[in-house]
């Protein structure tokens, strides 16, 4: 069985981050989205409330599981059996770190690093810069689903 991890924030999900979910989960039998801290980051959302938007809107996708996991990346995939970190790269400026992570993880436990190219139309988009726009009335509802909008319009108000 071939099983992939996506990880990542998630604070919130975007359209990006469900592109590469979809596309990654037509190349494993089965991809868990694991939501991770992130040390140089402070969330809008709790674990569980991320957790739940992410249930909400990868329900299409059957071989789709969610979870979460406050520890390093490496050790989860140890224990869940995983053998592919799936990432999405944006552009070059993701690169730098992606690598280094990608590359200390290999070092560290062997497990790969796969990246997928992100969808153009999805190539500037960040959770950072939707939570940013939406607190500021910034429209958002290209950049996430509805019921996303819908949370962080009350999460931070908004239009
Ligand atoms: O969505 P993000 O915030 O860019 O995701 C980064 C994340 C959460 C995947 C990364 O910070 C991570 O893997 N954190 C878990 C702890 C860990 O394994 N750190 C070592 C990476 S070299």
């Amino acid at each position: 069985m071939r099983r992939a991890v996506c990880p990542g924030s998630f604070d919130p999900i975007t359209f990006g981050h469900l592109d590469i979910i979809a596309r990654a989960s037509a190349h494993f039998d089965h991809v868990v989205i694991a939501v991770l801290e992130n040390r140089t980051k402070s969330s809008l959302f709790t674990v569980d409330e991320r957790i739940e938007m992410i249930q909400e809107t990868t329900s299409h996708l059957s071989n789709v599981s969610v979870d979460s996991w406050s520890g390093l990346l490496v050790d989860y995939c140890k224990s869940n059996s995983i053998q592919a970190i799936v990432k999405g790269l944006r552009a070059v400026s993701d690169f730098d770190y992606e690598l280094q992570m990608a590359q200390v993880n290999l070092q560290g436990s062997g497990v790969e690093t796969m990246f997928m190219a992100t969808s153009p139309t999805h190539s500037f988009l960040s959770s950072s810069l939707v939570k940013e726009l939406a607190h500021y009335g910034g429209d958002v509802s290209t950049m996430v689903p509805a019921s996303i909008n819908a949370a962080l319009k009350l999460r931070v108000g908004g239009k």
